[in-house]
């Protein structure tokens, strides 16, 4: 079940990341500098990581933050799922959480960006499926031929 992320489980976090084979070395890299940020301060400050365990192991996790200098947007800056306990529904509960996390935040708009190459059409699927919306895309983001996609979800309707 989901409980918040311990500093005991960077290690497994990073881990479980490296071999979905979708992240980068310096994305790995980054993710360990994210969850020491986070244990160090950043949980004081609002940020939220939580990890998905069943009989001790760990087998999803998320990290999601408030967008600075916004009027309550969030980030869903990090999520994966075990490669072996891919597609049974459980990146759809953790987001599913995560929305009503964000919700009882008082939170209003939920961001998450990927990449739009063919290596995570699976992922980008995962988003449209799970009611999210194609809000940006902008080509050759991250390198030439692999642009930046950023998808959203209102929490709350429009105000007026
Ligand atoms: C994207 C991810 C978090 C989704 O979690 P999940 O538990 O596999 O997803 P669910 O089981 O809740 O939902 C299944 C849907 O997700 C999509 N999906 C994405 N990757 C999938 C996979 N490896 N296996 C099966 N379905 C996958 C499909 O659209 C699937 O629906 P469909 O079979 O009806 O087409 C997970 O697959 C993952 O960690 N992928 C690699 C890392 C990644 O891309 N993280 C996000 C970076 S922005």
């Amino acid at each position: 079940m989901l409980r918040p992320t311990a500093p005991d489980d960077t290690e497994a976090l990073i881990e479980l990341t490296a071999d979905t084979g979708f992240f980068k070395p310096i994305e790995l890299e980054a993710l360990r500098e994210v969850l020491d940020d986070y244990h160090a301060a950043n949980r004081d400050l609002g940020h939220r990581s939580f990890v998905w365990e069943e009989g001790g192991r760990i087998l999803g996790y998320v990290y999601h933050a408030p967008a600075p200098m916004t009027d309550r947007t969030w980030y869903v800056y990090w999520i994966a799922v075990s490669k072996d306990q891919q597609g049974r529904g459980l990146g759809r509960q953790i987001l599913e959480f995560v929305e009503q996390d964000v919700r009882d935040q008082n939170g209003r708009l939920l961001l998450i960006e990927t990449s739009s190459t063919a290596h995570y059409n699976p992922t980008r699927r995962f988003y449209l499926k799970n009611g999210y919306v194609l809000a940006a895309n902008i080509p050759d983001f991250y390198s030439d031929g692999d642009g930046l996609i950023v998808f959203s979800k209102r929490l709350i309707p429009a105000a007026g």
